[in-house]
C-alpha cells in the first residue's frame, strides 16, 4: 500500500489479511456487474494487498474467448471503472492469475472441465483452495449453475478441495415469496446456509454499517428511539437516472422488486431493530429478521392504502430533457411497470407501535440522494410559540447514506438579537470531512468478507423471505389492478402527489432537500 493511500478503513481491514488461498470463478464473466464493479473491486483489493497470497480469478461465460482476451477485458475494466488508475506493477500481480472457462450454465461437462482447472491451480500451489462461486448472471440460470455445482462435486467439500466452497448470489433472490424460498430450497439442497453469501450492496456501504454504531455506540439515542420520542421515520432512496440501457430486465423488476424489497428493507432493519446481544452474523442478522415479521399487513385499496406507484413521464433532469419512461427503449408502451413506490409500514412491536415508516424510491427523481430521517416529536409549545409567532421545527436526525455522506441533527436555536426568536440549525459531521475521500467500494468490502467467511453483511434467506412476505401481497394486488391506481409523475419531481397523501393522515411531508 502506498502511504497517501492509508485511510481508517484499510487499517480496519487488517482483520481480513487471513483470507484463505482462494479461486473465485464468476459465472456473467462478461456482464455488466462484473466489468464496472467485481473486476474494479478485485484490482484495488490486491493494490491494498488484501487478496491471499495464492489468488485465481476465472472468468466463466458462453463467449468463447481465451485467457488473454478476458485479461484484456478485465485491463479495460480496471482503467474505466477502478476507483484508483491503472497501477502496473499491482496488474502484473493479478494478470498471471486470471483464467477464462467458456461454456453453458446447463452443460454439465463445461462444470467437469471446470473441476479440473480447479484441480489444476491448486496442484501447481501445491495447497487447497477455498472456491467462491460468484453468481453474477441473471436469476434465470442460477437453478442449472446451482444443479451443475451439485453434481461436478464442486459445491461438496474433500472432492476438490478440503476447504467449504462457498456462493455469493446479487438479488433479486426470486420474484415473490414462493421462488424466493424455492430458491432458497436449491440452494439449501447444495451449500449449506453458512456457505451462502446473498449480495445486498447497501449492506456493503460505510453509512449504512455506521448506523449500528451510531445508534448503539452512542448512549444519547437510545433511550429516546422508540414510539415515547420518535413522531415518525422517512427512508428515500431516490435516483436522477432513468432506466438506461436496462430496460428489459428493468421492466420485468419495477421499483418494488428492484429497490424496495431489499435495500430500503434493509435500510429499515437496521434502523429499528433491538440491540444485537453481540456482533456475530447471527446475533445481528437475527434481529434485523425480527423487525419484517413485526410489520403489519398493508391496507392496499381504499383511501386509507399504505401504498402508491407510478411511473415517470418527461421532463428535465439536470436542465436536460429526458423522455418518459414509456419512450424508453426495451420498454413496451402499454407497460405498467412502476418506477416509483412509497409505502407506509407500521412495525406492530413494543418499540414502534403507532409510528408511521415511510418509505420511497423512484428513478428519475428530483436529485440523486439515499437518506433516513428520524423525526422527533415536538417539545410542548408553551414557551416559544407564543402567538403562533414561530413554530419550533421537530428535531430530525438525517443519516445521508450517499452522496455526501454524513449525519446531520436539526435543532432549534435563538436567532442572535434582543428577541426571542427560534430558527432551525444544522449540527453536521460529514465521513469526507472527517475520514477523507476516496473510500473503497462497497463490493470491495463484500468480497473480502465472503472470502474471510464473514456474513454480517449479507441476507440470509430467511431475511429475504420475511422481506417478500410483506412485498407480495401488494405485487398481487397491482397485478390484479392493471393499470388502475398507476400514477405518473414528471422527470425531475419528487413523485406523484398520492405519495404526498400518504403522509397527510398524520400532517407529516417528505423532506425536500438536503439537510
Ligand atoms: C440496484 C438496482 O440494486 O441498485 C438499480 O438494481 C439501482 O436499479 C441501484 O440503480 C442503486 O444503487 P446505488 O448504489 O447507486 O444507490
Amino acid at each position: 500500500m502506498i502511504e497517501s493511500d492509508r485511510h481508517p478503513f484499510l487499517e480496519g481491514l487488517s482483520k481480513h489479511r487471513g483470507a484463505p488461498p482462494t479461486i473465485i470463478v464468476i459465472f456473467g464473466a462478461s456482464g455488466d456487474l462484473t466489468t464496472r464493479k467485481l473486476v474494479p473491486a478485485i484490482y484495488n483489493l490486491s493494490y491494498d494487498n488484501l487478496l491471499p497470497a495464492n489468488f485465481t480469478l476465472i472468468g466463466f461465460g458462453r463467449n468463447p474467448i481465451s485467457d488473454e482476451e478476458f485479461a484484456n477485458i478485465a485491463n479495460d475494466s480496471v482503467k474505466n471503472y477502478s476507483r484508483r488508475d491503472l497501477n502496473t506493477n499491482v496488474w502484473e500481480k493479478i494478470h498471471s492469475n486470471i483464467q477464462y472457462h467458456s461454456g453453458g450454465y446447463d452443460d454439465f461437462n463445461a462444470f467437469k472441465t471446470l473441476a479440473e482447472k480447479i484441480d489444476k491451480i491448486q496442484s501447481k500451489n501445491g495447497q487447497d483452495s477455498q472456491i467462491l462461486f460468484y453468481l453474477s448472471t441473471p436469476p434465470s440460470v442460477f437453478e442449472p449453475i446451482l444443479r451443475n455445482l451439485g453434481e461436478s462435486g464442486l459445491s461438496s467439500r474433500n472432492l476438490h478441495t478440503r476447504l467449504a466452497s462457498k456462493v455469493i448470489i446479487e438479488k433479486p433472490f426470486g420474484r415473490d415469496l414462493k421462488s424466493a424460498q424455492d430458491l432458497n430450497n436449491i440452494m439449501g439442497s447444495k451449500f449449506e446456509e453458512s456457505q451462502v453469501f446473498r449480495i445486498d450492496h447497501y449492506l456493503g456501504k460505510e453509512t449504512v454499517q455506521d448506523l449500528l454504531v451510531q445508534r448503539f455506540a452512542n448512549n444519547i439515542f437510545e433511550p429516546i428511539w422508540n414510539r415515547q420520542y420518535v413522531e415518525s421515520v422517512q427512508i428515500t432512496v431516490a435516483e436522477e437516472l432513468g432506466v438506461g440501457s436496462r430496460g428489459g430486465y428493468y421492466d420485468k423488476s419495477g421499483a418494488l422488486r428492484d429497490m424496495i424489497q431489499n435495500h430500503t428493507m434493509q435500510l429499515l432493519s437496521l434502523i429499528a431493530m433491538e440491540p444485537p446481544v453481540s456482533l456475530h452474523p447471527e446475533s445481528i442478522r437475527d434481529e434485523k429478521v425480527k423487525v419484517l415479521r413485526a410489520i403489519q399487513p398493508l391496507n392496499l385499496d381504499g383511501d386509507h392504502s399504505d401504498v402508491v406507484r407510478a411511473h415517470y413521464s418527461e421532463g428535465l433532469i439536470g436542465g436536460k430533457k429526458v423522455d418518459g419512461y414509456l419512450q424508453e427503449k426495451n420498454i413496451p408502451n402499454d407497460s405498467i411497470t412502476e418506477t416509483f413506490a412509497a409505502l407506509r409500514l407500521s412495525i406492530n412491536n413494543w418499540r414502534w407501535k403507532g409510528v408511521p415508516f415511510y418509505m420511497r424510491s423512484g428513478k428519475r427523481m428530483a436529485r440523486r440522494v439515499s437518506e433516513i430521517a428520524v423525526q422527533f416529536k415536538k417539545p410542548p409549545g408553551i414557551l416559544f410559540t407564543e402567538g403562533n409567532r414561530f413554530d419550533v421545527a421537530s428535531n430530525t436526525m438525517v443519516v445521508r447514506i450517499q452522496p455526501d455522506e454524513g449525519i446531520t441533527m436539526l435543532l432549534n436555536s435563538k436567532i442572535p438579537g434582543l428577541e426571542t426568536r427560534t430558527q432551525p440549525v444544522k449540527m453536521h459531521f460529514g465521513y469526507a470531512t472527517t475520514f477523507g475521500s476516496n473510500t473503497p467500494e462497497a463490493y470491495e468490502r463484500l468480497i473480502l468478507d465472503a472470502m474471510i467467511g464473514d456474513s454480517t453483511l449479507f441476507i440470509r434467506g430467511d431475511e429475504t423471505e420475511a422481506s417478500w412476505k410483506i412485498i407480495t401481497p401488494i405485487l398481487d394486488y397491482w397485478s390484479d389492478c392493471g393499470r388502475q391506481g398507476l400514477e405518473s409523475y414528471v422527470s425531475g419531481s419528487w413523485g406523484p402527489l398520492a405519495s404526498d397523501r400518504l403522509l397527510w393522515d398524520k400532517s407529516h411531508e417528505w423532506r425536500r432537500s438536503g439537510p
